[in-house]
């Protein structure tokens, strides 16, 4: 594995390896602080691809000023260790100096999908992330991006971005991956769980047990997202720790549906609809999400 720190030696090495011989790079997109839920992306990125780069990269942009920029874990020495056993061939970690130099000036903003829930609690997050993704898109060039499907709405400012602005690449969307420990089964796996004692990471499995909840109501027949969301609402309740920000079921184009029409969607459109959730729990904001149906069923209905 190479480890490039500057945009230009990241080109000069693409560039250079290149044979002549079909290539197909595969870009993982990160902020470090790896875990399993990452090296499913670049397992992945491997798979589908000759080659595989994994930037890491806290972006300041898309954090707020009362935001955890500062605290976010990083550990290069270490992600590099996970990365190169995962199979990355290039890992791609620049200072923040070398992506954006004094005076940059531009931002990538994607109207609509970025606006409500996390756009809405975060304001200018989605801009930061759109920004420095098209700049990583720019950079590498790659066949194929991976994204974890944990931040759900995140994937859909990317694939509306890559759609808008003609990006040459293919957006593929990773299920979640979840802690498959007992205390804390079903927790979704993120850098953000750091933060968080092993007694709280257990706590925190409820917010993946409270959309289970409704995905149960939904396979038992229920159509109304008010009812699917009052099943979530519950079981959230039965945490005392946890402040409510948004708990809502939406459509690929993240808007708030208050029924689902069996009859009237596509298998493919319910496909993409998703029970979402963001609370904070010990001061740590986490977000999960889940389709409506489980993944077995969602294979069989396509
Ligand atoms: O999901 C993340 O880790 C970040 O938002 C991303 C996509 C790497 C952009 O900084």
């Amino acid at each position: 594995m190479q480890l490039v720190h500057s945009p230009a030696e990241l080109l000069s090495v693409l560039r250079k390896d290149q044979t002549g011989t079909p290539e197909s790079l595969g870009l993982v997109p990160t902020m470090g602080a790896l875990h399993a839920g990452h090296t499913e992306l670049i397992r992945r990125a491997r798979a589908e691809n000759t080659r595989v780069v994994l930037s890491l990269f806290v972006n300041p942009l898309q954090f707020g000023p009362h935001e955890d920029f500062a605290a976010y874990p990083r550990d290069l020495a270490g992600d590099a260790r996970i990365a190169e056993d995962a199979g990355v061939d290039i890992l791609f970690a620049p200072p923040v100096s070398q992506m954006y130099s004094s005076g940059f000036a531009s931002r990538v903003s994607v109207e609509g999908v970025s606006e409500g829930f996390d756009g809405a609690s975060r304001p200018g997050h989605f801009t930061g992330v759109a920004t420095v993704v098209l700049k990583l898109l720019n950079l590498v060039q790659p066949t194929r991006a991976y994204f974890g499907e944990k931040d759900w709405q995140q994937l859909a400012v990317v694939r509306r971005m890559v759609r808008d602005l003609n990006v040459p690449v293919e957006i593929v969307g990773v299920p979640t991956v979840r802690s498959a420990l007992p205390h804390e089964t079903g927790l979704a796996l993120s850098s953000r769980n750091t933060y968080l004692s092993a007694e709280q990471r257990s706590r925190a499995a409820v917010l993946s047990r409270a959309l289970r909840a409704a995905q149960a109501l939904y396979a038992a027949g229920e159509r109304r997202s008010k009812a699917l969301l009052a099943a979530a609402s519950a079981e959230l309740a039965s945490e005392s720790g946890l402040t409510l920000d948004y708990l809502a079921l939406v459509d690929g184009d993240m808007n708030e549906r208050e029924w689902v029409d069996n009859e009237g969607v596509s298998a493919e459109s319910l496909a993409e609809y998703r029970l979402l959730v963001a609370a904070r729990l010990f001061g740590v904001r986490l977000i999960d999400n889940m389709p409506l149906i489980s993944a077995d069923a969602l294979t069989a209905a396509l």
